[in-house]
């Protein structure tokens, strides 16, 4: 093993042993390389005032070389801003100043120790790092029996993770009783890894506050009892919150610093939540029961993070990094993503108007709970979701998503209201067209 990972395991281990327990083989074995290119570059940079000959990029007059017809495309940026590489975990100024987007929007987090944020490419970058560095092949991940088809990718296909499952719904809220029973099949000693995602895609749920406190609650007991728990929490669509009584704070604000044989791991991005899907900005945070902030094993963490990111894609784009950067530091920011969240929310209550609205499409389906997110399902009662699908799109030229042989999603993020209703009759005609 490379004597830097030693020394990161090293410093984990002296704050808390579980989390080196916790972390997989390839996670054992990480470590940002500071000691090689990186570091004579940054010395270079220091102390090579007459010639810098280090870096793998190219200057002219003291500048990132550049070409006239790339740049007259960045308006405001200046060349090194936008062309030069950004370190591995991302730039300071993005890191703290998504620290700080996430203590406004989760007040809850206000002391709680936390790493800092290390920006990864998009949310499925967060989501890859996070399972490089926890899951071993035949590790158990557990899953809502509702979920985002990445995580089979991710965490089934690619780390061989075995997936588990329990059921998500139970009337018009959470099966918490599944939930919990689903936790209870682990011995203290054995270890798990949780994923749990609010918005839900492909439901558009968010747990209710108390749901939230239940859920938060099942997984500190299970740390309680024993069991080694990584609890990943992805945030995909925070923010786009419809109902007043659902949880207005991420789940990891409920997990961060609460136990320490629990790891929670928050999982975000600009992604949805900017809405920029392509700049591919996405962030991970670790935090964990009984170590400070600042400590060495948040900067450990931080480090073999990074050491993921730049054995695979290196690091994430500058000029997204600087994008997003100054967005948050605009004054109207928060403005700006209000208005874009209640645009979402007319959308997202013209589907519950239209469906109560329309009781004789019962006979064919009712929407699952949705309160939030991009994302509704409808629930067919007898017709298979994929011939409904493809129905749609030949006969009707209207794309909908089979998630399951009867769960139809439809991402009402893409529709202006006024196009909500027909969409709707058409689902039911086409309905009505392949079954009685
Ligand atoms: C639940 C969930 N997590 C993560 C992602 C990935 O986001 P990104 O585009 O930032 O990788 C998505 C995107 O569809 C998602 O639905």
């Amino acid at each position: 093993m490379n004597p830097l990972a030693v020394e990161l395991n090293a410093k984990i281990a002296a704050e808390n042993p579980l989390v080196l327990e916790l972390l997989s083989d390839l996670g054992k074995r990480m470590y940002f390389p500071s000691k090689g290119i990186l570091s004579q570059s940054a010395e270079a940079k220091a102390m090579g005032k007459r010639f810098n000959a280090s870096i793998g990029t190219a200057l002219e007059v003291g500048k990132a070389m550049h070409l006239g017809c790339v740049m007259q495309q960045l308006g405001e940026f200046n060349v090194d801003e936008a062309l030069l590489y950004a370190p591995s975990p991302g730039i300071a100024e993005l890191r703290q100043g998504w620290r700080q987007k996430n203590l406004h929007d989760n007040p809850d987090l206000q002391g709680a120790a936390c790493s800092l944020p290390v920006v990864t490419n998009g949310l499925s970058g967060a989501l890859s790092v996070a399972a490089d560095l926890f899951i071993n092949p035949g590790d158990t991940v557990l899953l809502a029996n509702m979920n985002w088809d990445n995580y089979h990718l991710n965490f089934g296909d690619r780390c061989q993770a075995k997936l588990e499952f329990y059921n998500y719904f139970a009337g018009n809220g959470l099966d918490l009783e599944a939930f919990r029973a689903a936790l209870q099949k682990y011995q203290a000693g054995e270890k798990l890894l949780v994923i749990l995602n609010f918005p839900n895609n492909p439901s558009g749920y968010t747990a209710t506050e108390e749901e939230g406190c239940a859920l938060a609650q099942a997984l500190l007991q299970s740390a309680e009892r024993g069991v080694n728990m990584v609890v990943l929490i992805d945030d995909a669509y925070f923010g786009l919150f419809y109902d007043s009584e659902i949880m207005q704070q991420s789940l990891f604000s409920k997990l961060a610093g609460k136990h320490p044989r629990l790891m929670a791991i928050k999982a975000d991005a600009a992604t949805k939540e900017v809405y920029v899907w392509g700049l591919r900005v996405g962030f991970i945070t670790f935090s964990i029961g009984g170590v400070a902030e600042n400590s060495p094993l948040y900067a450990a963490l931080e480090a073999k993070a990074a050491g993921i990111i730049r054995s695979t894609i290196s690091n994430c784009s500058m000029l997204s990094q600087k994008i997003i950067a100054c967005a948050l530091r605009d004054p109207e920011f928060y403005a700006q993503r209000a208005a874009k969240a209640e645009l979402m929310q007319k959308r997202a209550l013209k589907v519950r108007e239209v469906l109560r609205n329309n009781p004789t499409w019962l006979k064919h389906f009712e929407a699952y709970p949705f309160n939030s997110g991009y994302f509704m399902c409808l629930k067919l009662k007898k017709i298979d979701a994929e011939a409904l699908r493809v129905h749609l799109l030949k006969q009707y030229q209207a794309g909908t998503i089979s998630i399951t042989p009867t769960d139809l999603r439809i991402a009402f993020s893409c529709l202006e209201e006024n196009e909500i209703p027909a969409l709707f009759e058409t689902i039911y005609q086409a309905c009505e067209d392949l079954g009685s």
